[in-house]
């Protein structure tokens, strides 16, 4: 119990080195928007992390106050007309990601709030045309001036967006009440020019992937970017339950109050018979299809009334059967080989048909394909329109891996080479072979000749 105890404690403390190593937000302590009751200095913190936000894993910025003080030094430098008598935005000579914004102050009533927001707003507005993927070569510019004139051309933006810069402080300055600065620095810096650092700080916005819904799709256009809206529809025949719209979640996943569905099932046809409702008709959830059979055939025993739940019926398809004729066992990855039927196929040329109904009295031997082994009983005879004893079904062998090398098949774990496919390579494969030695021979001669038809090994 102590050992326990012991364990769990450990485990706790692991837990809570983690947490500290991990997140940077619980050892320091993070001035937000909220802290902040200038309206300049709260607004211009909260544009920058909303726009932060829109950006896959990228946090938000703190403010700080040391920050702040510099930069308002460097806007007061830069409104000043004696020592900036252009009123040029000059870079300051600190160590920060800087970002300088200039604007004509239109009426006297403007705000910090509003200055905030047009400074933000021009920064992030190169956005557009900043190329996410140019680092790995799909940059349209040629050389290395191009895709640095690209970056230098949208590094107000991406200092905006800088992942791993943590600190910020922002401050303006008003000159002659014409117009004003804005000066934001930022810690660690940004946008340095190393072209290897922006694909881990320049995230891409956030977008949910097109919603995947059944017979149904979307009617408005992506990319669709956080909190945008998606409309959706069914396909003709069905019916849309759920919400008609939802919203992209910062997880990348729809947000519908309810989620939509399409709901309905499309009437298949059978061979040798025939549905109540016209096939390729969708009818709705709940509702029925009954199915016949052709004279001188009948159905197999699965049911004839089949019904929709919502976008499937609950049973499988019906077969209809010659009578006095068993239905051929479909089986995944294998193969029902009937000597008597399939041989006179294969005299004349023609392909075997799964769907050729097997005489009463006739054997059918079941032959799996490359990669599969058979489990169960190798042959069956059709008495009285059913097979008697359960027929064997192809499981994947353990060995999959069989590759195909100048006509050869190489297994690639024990490096044995074979001329034709091997049979099996799985647990079953020994006692398959001892029990039905004679079939051998017969097998390999009818898998060269189905090798094609079965599901190649990949
Ligand atoms: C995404 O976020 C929403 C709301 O926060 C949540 O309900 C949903 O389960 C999340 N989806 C995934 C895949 O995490
Ligand atoms: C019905 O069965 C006959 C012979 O049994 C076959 O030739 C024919 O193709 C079948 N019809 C359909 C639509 O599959
Ligand atoms: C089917 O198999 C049984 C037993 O293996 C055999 O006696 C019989 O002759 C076979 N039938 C045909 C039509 O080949
Ligand atoms: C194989 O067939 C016989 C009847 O022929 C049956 O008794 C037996 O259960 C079957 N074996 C398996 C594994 O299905």
């Amino acid at each position: 119990m102590s050992s326990l105890i012991n364990t769990y404690l450990s485990l706790v403390v692991v837990l809570a080195i983690c947490g500290i190593s991990s997140g940077r937000d619980l050892t320091r302590n993070c001035i937000t928007e909220q802290d902040l009751s200038d309206p300049f200095e709260s607004t211009v913190l909260s544009l920058h992390n909303a726009a932060r936000s829109k950006h896959e894993d990228t946090p938000p910025l703190c403010w700080s106050e040391s920050i702040a003080a510099d930069a308002k030094t460097h806007a007061d430098f830069l409104a000043d007309p004696e020592q900036n008598p252009e009123g040029f935005e000059i870079k300051s000579s600190y160590m920060y990601g800087e970002n300088l914004y200039r604007a004509k102050i239109l009426f006297s009533g403007t705000t910090g709030a509003e200055i905030a927001r047009g400074a933000v707003q021009s920064w992030y507005n190169q956005e557009p045309l900043y190329n996410y993927n140019f680092e790995h070569g799909v940059y349209s510019g040629s050389g290395k001036q191009r895709a640095s004139a690209h970056l230098y051309s949208t590094k107000k933006f991406t200092q905006v967006v800088w992942r791993s810069s943590e600190n910020m402080g922002c401050a303006t300055s008003t000159r002659h009440s014409h117009y004003y600065f804005v000066v934001c620095l930022y810690t660690p810096e940004g946008s340095k020019g190393d072209k290897s650092t922006y694909h881990d700080n320049v995230r891409k916005k956030i977008a949910c992937d097109p919603p995947t819904i059944y017979k149904g799709r979307h009617t408005t256009a992506g990319p669709f970017l956080l909190d945008q809206e998606v409309r959706v529809r069914c396909e003709e025949g069905y019916t849309l339950e759920g919400s008609k719209q939802g919203t992209c979640l910062k997880n990348k996943t729809f947000h519908f109050e309810e989620e939509p569905r399409c709901t309905g099932c499309e009437v298949q046809g059978i061979a040798n018979g025939s549905a109540s409702i016209e096939e390729g008709t969708v009818i709705a959830d709940g509702e029925t299809v009954i199915y016949s059979c052709d004279k001188g055939f009948s159905l197999d025993s699965a049911p004839r009334v089949l019904q929709c739940l919502g976008n499937e019926f609950i049973h499988s398809l019906p077969k209809c059967r010659k009578e006095g004729y068993c239905l051929r066992p479909e089986l995944e990855n294998g193969f029902a080989y009937a000597r008597s039927i399939d041989d006179d196929f294969r005299y004349r040329g023609e392909d075997v048909g799964w769907d050729h109904n097997i005489p009463e009295g006739e054997n059918i031997t079941i032959i799996c394909g490359t990669g599969y082994e058979l489990v169960g009983n190798y042959t069956a005879t059709c008495r009285g329109e059913k097979f008697s004893g359960q027929v064997g079904t192809c499981q994947l062998c353990y060995i999959k891996d069989l590759k195909t090398i100048y006509n050869r098949y190489v297994n690639v774990y024990t490096g044995m080479v074979y001329d034709r496919p091997p049979i099996c390579f799985g647990p079953n494969a020994e006692k398959v072979s001892a029990s039905s030695n004679s079939h051998i021979s017969q097998l390999l001669v009818v898998l060269m000749f189905f090798s094609y038809t079965l599901n190649p090994v990949t």
